[in-house]
């Protein structure tokens, strides 16, 4: 397989299909735009384990995504999308940077949920943007990103629901989208626990990469607890 990509925590290789590509999830684990980096065993494989149930669950509502099937190990099997450069994040309660930005108490629920915009940067430290600056420097015109707001609120009933069922709140979740050939947009990257906020509903107890961000704990132990909850199993290397 020829590697095509490497990001921080990913990486995507070429297959013997065209327009198939291998997503290889890495027990790499960063936060701060990568100032914070380490390599946590199991990491990979549980990520991609949970991504891929969450995914397939997104298919069975109507959600399209770039999965195509779970591999052996850390890999899935994707299509290929061309990924624009902008992130959205959905929010259900207010934690991590807006409540830097704005002021808000951690853990005050929304009066509803809210979509924003994030120009996706590791220098600039993914700052965020509006669908003026979007449209004009070329990352996403308005249409693309009015479509991204509302897949991403379809995506927010359809996890919000999952999560609730094994007692997690979805407190917030980081989205990328991409376009396939022929132009429409799709869901690509990841739902892990690395791009969430997840909260236990009774305890508060964090499930998330926060664990690590704020040196709570055992990061993998928090991930196993997640897919177990979520009813995935994982094959994990001692
Ligand atoms: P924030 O509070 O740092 O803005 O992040 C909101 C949510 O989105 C949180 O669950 C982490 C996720 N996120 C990422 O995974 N990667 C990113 O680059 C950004 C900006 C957010
Ligand atoms: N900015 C996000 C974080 O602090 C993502 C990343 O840098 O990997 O976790």
């Amino acid at each position: 397989m020829k590697a095509l990509y490497e990001g921080k925590c990913k990486e995507l290789f070429s297959t013997e299909i065209n327009g198939e590509l291998i997503q290889l999830f890495k027990d790499d684990t960063t936060a701060f735009d990568g100032k914070k980096h380490e390599v946590l065993a199991n990491k990979g494989v549980l990520n991609c384990a949970i991504s891929s149930f969450i995914f397939e669950k997104l298919h069975q509502s109507d959600i399209a995504t770039h999965y195509i099937r779970r591999e052996k190990n850390a890999e899935m099997r994707v299509h290929h999308l061309n990924m624009m450069p902008v992130e959205i994040v959905v929010r259900n309660v207010a934690a991590g940077s807006i409540c830097r930005r704005l002021g808000l108490k951690e853990g005050s629920v929304l009066p509803r949920p809210l979509t924003e915009l994030f120009y996706k940067s590791d220098e600039l430290g993914d700052p965020l943007i509006n669908e003026e600056h979007a449209d004009m420097f070329g990352w996403a015109n308005k249409e693309d990103v009015a479509t991204m707001f509302k897949i991403a609120l379809n995506v927010n009933q359809a996890l919000c629901k999952l999560f609730n069922n094994v007692g997690i709140q979805l407190i917030d979740y980081k989205l990328e989208f991409g376009k396939t050939k022929d132009g429409s947009i799709v869901l690509g990257d990841e739902i892990t626990p690395d791009a969430c906020r997840l909260w236990d509903q009774i305890t508060g107890k964090k499930l998330d990469k926060d664990v690590f961000r704020q040196d709570l704990g055992g990061l993998t132990e928090v991930y196993h607890e997640v897919a177990s909850r979520l009813g995935v199993t994982v094959e994990m290397s001692s």
